[in-house]
């Protein structure tokens, strides 16, 4: 059974003209809960669906006091845009190997440094 089905992750899923142009995960199983796999259709970015795709999160999280997310050391762009919403450095880095099947159906490896985020919600603040 999948992590969604045992209610242990929510992905939400941004729609365009009945075409899924983005979407993300959240992940019930850590303390506090982690956003995870940010991602917007390169053709549909800068539109703000990004943002909103991360409101949505945050309303499903509600009414927990803090979210994590990890962002790549390289990745500036989606650093920002969380940094935007409140998301603050914990200094916490990572290094994590995964391997990931291409946009050709190549198996590869990468190797990802990502630093960890945190925002507060504090109590009683609406989502
Ligand atoms: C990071 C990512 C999810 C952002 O998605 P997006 O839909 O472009 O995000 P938004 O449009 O909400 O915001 C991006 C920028 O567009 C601008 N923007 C927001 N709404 C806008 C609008 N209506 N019109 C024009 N520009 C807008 C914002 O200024 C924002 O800049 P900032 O984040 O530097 O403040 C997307 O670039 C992506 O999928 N990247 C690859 C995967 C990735 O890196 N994921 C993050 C993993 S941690």
């Amino acid at each position: 059974m999948g992590l969604q089905q045992r209610g242990a992750s929510v992905l939400v899923v941004a729609w365009s003209d009945g075409v899924p142009v983005g979407s993300a995960q959240l992940d019930l199983r850590t303390d506090p809960f982690e956003v995870k796999n940010l991602h917007v259709d390169e053709r549909a970015r800068g539109q703000g669906i990004g943002t909103a795709l991360m409101a949505e999160v945050e309303r499903l999280a509600a009414p927990a006091s803090r979210l994590a997310v990890g962002v790549g050391v390289d990745n500036p762009r989606a650093r920002a845009l969380y940094e935007r919403l409140g998301y603050r450095s914990t200094g916490q880095e990572s290094t994590t190997t995964y391997e990931y099947v291409d946009a050709h159906g190549v198996r590869r490896t990468a190797t990802e440094t990502d630093v960890l985020l945190m925002k507060d919600f504090p109590a009683g603040s609406p989502l």
